[in-house]
């Protein structure tokens, strides 16, 4: 069957770059307002093209509030394992737009490359999954007269598929939560598998078996009741911004070190075996710090390797400080309040509960005299680590193999995807997170690009996995 599949992927690749590039130029922010409906029209597009490959129950499931989860089925083939297929159809926000090569939302080929938002993350990915689902459903002979026509496939997939997409992943996945906690019986599945992570390096084919948790916060600090004029009142008003740089820089040492009492204590290390196998990995922490990060000096915890602390130790990072006077020029004004974005990173077998409850009670007890703090959670996420001893990974390795012909690497990342833990929790099954992204593919920066390459590559990476799941 796969042959079959493969080739028709290959026949018509340039269509399929050409419908991702329909994809990404819909600009499915999920964090702002502004894009509410550009986050619908996405959902729409994906499920219009998920009934014209010949899903069945294809629907965009709206809440109340946030934005919609796409669901389709395919479950005809008797006595094979049913596979739920996981990404998101959200993006980041685009910006700072000005260091753009080319607009975010004008997906524009470079070198090998498609350069859009969501190019990799996820919007490529998704359309991966698409791509093979259509590949497979797609008939080797078609019927004279109706090729071509809604519902005229009569192609077979080797295994059952569930797919669940979402449109908030990129703010935390509250509505999918929501959805896999109350109807766990409509994703039931043998394994999940999740197209949203990338590769430890091209051509190495990569599962990933670990993502850190998060808390993602808000701090601020409010010190007069008004804004004021700082030569009246300065030396005598608290200052929120001093103070909010003030309690950031106590939340951490000068190694990195986090000084919540308590934080680490549910911190679990890897196995040995783990730590054995990152040894291996082609890394030089030189070269990550010179070509990837582009810094003068990698940070972090002592003791620790980079792929150690970005994989398996907690962290602390400030996103953004916002509030007084950003415009150009100069105010003299002491602001009567100022906010960060702060987030952390949890690894196994710390709890986003009990993280938070940390920070906010070390927040309350170092914060100066004379500004009052709230200290708020945006959203939060477990952290996770996979068994690879199941019957899915066995079967994704040789999948892997036969495209890529190497032998697959297991890595964890530093990123979260929240839902996988709850798959786990709910649904009690394995995830498979097989990705195709590179580490230069700039995530949640500007160019973000997808390899054309491994778009095509993980199409039929996808196609081989089903078919030998279905073997
Ligand atoms: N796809 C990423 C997570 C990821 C990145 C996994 C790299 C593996 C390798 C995902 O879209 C993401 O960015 N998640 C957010 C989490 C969210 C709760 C905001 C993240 O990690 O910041
Ligand atoms: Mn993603
Ligand atoms: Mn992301």
């Amino acid at each position: 069957m796969s042959a079959g599949a493969v080739a028709y992927a290959r026949e018509n690749a340039g269509r399929f770059l050409d419908e991702l590039k329909t994809l990404l130029r819909i600009p499915s922010v999920s964090t702002t307002p502004e894009h509410k409906g550009d986050v619908e029209k996405a959902a729409e597009w994906v499920a219009s093209e998920l009934r014209r490959i010949g899903m069945e129950h294809v629907e965009v499931i709206r809440a109340a509030e946030g934005h919609p989860l796409v669901y389709a089925d395919w479950l005809h083939a008797a006595g094979k394992p049913t596979v739920l297929c996981y990404a998101h159809y959200d993006v980041q926000p685009p910006d700072p737009l000005d260091e753009w090569v080319s607009p975010p939302f004008e997906p524009t080929e470079r070198n090998g490359n498609l350069y859009a938002r969501g190019a990799v993350d996820d919007k490529g990915q998704l359309v991966t999954q698409l791509k093979a689902l259509e590949s497979l459903l797609h008939p080797t002979t078609p019927k004279p007269g109706v090729s071509g026509a809604p519902g005229s496939q009569d192609g077979k997939l080797p295994i059952n598929v569930r797919v669940i997409y979402e449109g908030e992943e990129e703010v935390g996945g509250e509505r999918i939560a929501g959805f896999v906690q109350e109807h766990p019986e409509r994703l039931k599945a043998d394994f999940a598998l999740i197209s949203d992570t990338e590769m430890f390096a091209p051509e190495l084919p990569t599962l990933c078996v670990g993502l850190r948790g998060m808390i993602y916060t808000e701090l601020e600090v409010r010190g007069a009741k008004t804004d004021l004029h700082s030569g009246m009142y300065g030396g005598a008003a608290p200052n929120p911004f001093v103070a909010l740089a003030q309690i950031i820089a106590g939340l951490k040492d000068r190694d990195g070190k986090i000084l919540i009492p308590g934080f680490y204590d549910d911190v679990k290390a890897p196995s040995g075996d783990e730590l054995a196998a990152w040894k291996k990995l082609p890394f030089d922490e030189e070269e990550y710090r010179e070509k990837e990060v582009g810094a003068s000096k990698l940070v972090g915890e002592k003791g620790y390797s980079a792929i150690e602390r970005t994989w398996a130790r907690p962290t602390l990072d400030v996103h953004g400080i916002v509030g007084g006077f950003i415009g150009a020029g100069a105010k003299t004004v002491i602001p009567a309040k100022a906010t960060a974005k702060v987030s952390m990173r949890l690894v196994p077998d710390m709890t986003p509960e009990k993280a938070f409850r940390q920070y906010k009670e070390y927040v309350e007890k170092i914060k100066p005299e004379g500004v009052t703090v709230e200290v708020r959670l945006i959203h939060s996420g477990e952290a996770i680590v996979i068994g690879t001893d199941n019957p899915y990974v066995k079967a994704a390795t040789t999948a892997l193999k036969k495209v890529w012909g190497k032998d697959t690497v297991f890595i964890r990342s530093g990123g979260s995807i929240p839902i996988v833990g709850d798959f786990e929790k709910h649904l009690k099954i394995p995830s498979v997170m097989m990705g195709f992204g590179l580490p230069d593919d700039g995530l949640h920066a500007p160019n973000e690009k997808f390899c054309i390459g491994n778009f095509h590559r993980g199409i039929e990476s996808l196609i081989e996995f089903f078919d030998e799941v279905g073997a």
